[in-house]
């Protein structure tokens, strides 16, 4: 049996536990099966195998491939020795036993037809291995193009097409198998499942029942409907997935006047984004139910191994813009969850669980992210950072300043933090923890800062009109609970080609832009996945660049190098692999997208074909990633 962790020594461990060491070949690969779901081992992995690492850095992150150049290739370019497979396009069936609707070029799947395949614009992902050959393969689609997913594009706007729209949204749970020399989804699957737009979710933590959660068709406040918008990702110890509700607000139809609180969160008036739900879905329409905007913003966990498991937004983690959440693990077993909210001048967060993680997995674990304290993160000059708690009673965050309690608090997050004085950053992506617990965050960029009528730069966001974005980290004191910490710049992004002294950067290695992705490997290699926004791609400052790409990074040296380049139009999301570091998966987001973001149903090729080429329309997909000679990925 496994330790329970909440019981075992401080003494000869490594200080803190990686979620790789945690997540990795574990107990899991014996209870394919039956057994799922009474998972017994979450934590067999702690320990030893992060200890062995523990070094990282110079030893044990060297960067072993040759670097690829920028490219504006319609393709996907590896380093040599290395190839690229792909897998899991949108529309391809996830392996629902009786449901596998073949794909359909032109774009006529029905929406009944979506629901059962995968959905567009891929994201966060994570491999959960069940043997050494097979696995759930878990990820985001975090949005739609319905230019390109609908034939005719958005035009005869129908409720079949809200439907449909709303299927291509949310999560799929797929099954892969390693079968002579490649990685395939198995159809059919007992583990495949979607969860979209439409899939009923349970409230819980303090904002669940909360008045402001509470709507016509769910006066319990505790019942929604979907998930969207689903950017970044996050794993547990416990073997369940967090998956992240990024820019919701833009589902949203606005009243004529938004009032304070819609308006904080960015409602506008009338349906600015376009996705035109509300048409077909009243509850999409604020001015008739302003209280569904509320219930979204949130993580979500999910239970990949238990199908029939009903997804949880989780309140006590706060609402946010959410990007990803990456749990560490405090060295007496509490969950600490890393949080940026991806908007310009907006906030990076950690949530500190009360209760210490249980042996028995999801079921053990079902309120562990119910109760804790949330905090926003304070950046001071002097390289130093505070944490503040966004709890209800102290300081400004009374009810004579508009919270009533704790669950208002979490759900005008963004109001407490701006009372809190806390930092408002360059757009928080994704977050990573490497081998000496540093914590890293993307900044992608924020072209408003130093902006007339915008706040200006500070240390933590030093560069003016910051088009090329950076990479800031922080060493807590103590522990991952640590109430401050020790903070600084790991690369400031940009090609030293440019003019503009601040749009140079100081990349030591292959010159990027716009870092959104983040994943520490399980050899501390830190990989880095570039978005740059199709509008701004190949123009101006970011025009030596070419196409976004993947880099890898060692935290002990800094040096940065090129491993990936995407086809076009295209963004690089999410980032995994298998416990023996021998395939790694990517996804591929949005390429083709045309510099509005939504295409031309007339010529859907127009930017590009990837990956099926000829005549076909493109589609976001995952990528496997191998070397020839069967080694470790990077080195
Ligand atoms: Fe969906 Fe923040 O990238
Ligand atoms: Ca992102
Ligand atoms: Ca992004």
């Amino acid at each position: 049996m496994p330790k329970d962790f909440s019981t075992m020594e401080d003494s000869n461990r490594c200080p803190n536990p990686s979620i790789h060491d945690i997540s990795q070949p574990s107990r899991r690969t014996l209870l394919r099966g039956a057994a799922a779901s009474a998972f017994l081992a979450p934590l067999a992995g702690l320990g030893l195998a992060g200890c062995a690492t523990t070094g990282g850095g110079a030893t044990g992150t060297a960067l072993g491939f040759k670097s690829v150049p920028i490219s504006n290739a319609d393709t996907i370019t590896v380093p040599e020795g290395y190839t690229a497979q792909v897998i899991a396009p949108w529309g391809d069936p996830v392996g629902l036993s009786g449901e596998m609707p073949a794909y359909k070029a032109d774009a006529t799947n029905s929406a009944t037809e979506q629901e059962a395949q995968f959905g567009m614009h891929h994201d966060g992902i994570h491999f959960y291995a069940q043997s050494a050959t097979s696995g759930l393969l878990v990820m985001n689609h975090e949005y739609t193009d319905d230019g390109l997913l609908h034939a005719g594009g958005m035009a005869g706007w129908t409720a079949e097409k809200v439907r449909k729209a709303q299927a291509a949204h949310g999560v799929s749970v797929c099954e892969i198998a390693f079968k002579e020399g490649r990685w395939d989804v198995v159809k059919p699957s007992p583990w495949a499942r979607r969860i979209t737009a439409r899939t009923p979710m349970a409230v819980s933590g303090p904002a669940a029942g909360h008045a402001l959660m509470k709507t016509a068709a769910d006066p319990s406040g505790r019942r929604v409907l979907g998930t969207f918008n689903n950017c970044g990702s996050g794993i547990t110890p416990w073997g369940t997935y967090l998956t992240c509700e990024e820019n919701f607000v833009n589902y949203f139809k606005g009243p004529d006047q938004p009032d304070a609180h819609q308006a904080r969160w960015g409602l506008r008036k009338g349906d600015p984004a376009g996705y035109r739900w509300h048409e077909h879905d009243e509850r999409f329409d604020a001015a008739k139910h302003p209280n569904e905007l509320n219930r979204h913003g949130w993580v979500v966990e999910i239970d990949p191994n238990n199908p029939s498991s009903t997804p949880v937004k989780r309140t006590a983690l706060g609402r946010a813009a959410h990007e990803g959440a990456t749990v560490a693990v405090t060295r007496d077993g509490r969950a600490v969850v890393y949080m940026g909210e991806d908007a310009r001048f907006e906030y990076i967060y950690k949530f500190v669980s009360a209760g210490r993680i249980q042996a028995g997995g999801a079921a053990a674990n079902a309120a562990l992210l119910d109760s804790g304290t949330l905090y926003v993160a304070r950046f001071d000059a002097d390289g130093r950072g505070r944490w503040i708690a966004l709890t209800h009673g102290e300081g400004a965050l009374t009810a004579a300043n508009g919270f009533a309690d704790q669950g208002e608090v979490l759900i005008k997050s963004r109001q407490a933090s701006d009372r809190l004085g806390a930092t408002r950053m360059d757009r928080p992506e994704w977050i990573a923890v490497d081998k000496q617990g540093w914590v890293y965050c993307t900044l992608t960029n924020n072209s408003n800062r130093g902006g007339k009528d915008q706040l200006g730069v500070d240390a933590a966001n030093p560069r003016a009109n910051n088009g090329m974005g950076h990479i800031i980290r922080w060493k807590e004191d103590g522990d991952h609970d640590g109430l401050a910490f020790q903070w600084n710049h790991f690369v400031l992004a940009g090609d030293p080609f440019n003019e503009r002294a601040e749009a140079k950067g100081n990349v030591k290695g292959d010159a990027f832009a716009c870092p959104d992705g983040l994943w520490v490997d399980a050899r501390g290699v830190l990989w880095i996945q570039t978005d740059m926004s199709t509008s701004a791609m190949g123009k101006g400052e970011l025009a030596g660049l070419a196409h976004n790409m993947m880099l890898a990074a060692d935290p002990a040296t800094g040096e940065i190098r090129r491993f990936l380049t995407g086809p076009a139009g295209c963004e690089i999301t999410g980032a995994t692999g298998t416990p023996d570091g021998r395939t790694m998966f990517i996804n591929i987001q949005h390429p083709g997208e045309s510099p509005s973001e939504r295409s031309d149903p007339a010529t859907p090729t127009r930017f590009s074909n990837w990956p099926d080429k000829g005549g076909n329309r493109p589609r976001s997909a995952t990528v496997v990633i191998r070397r020839v000679d069967g080694g470790v990925i990077g080195a």
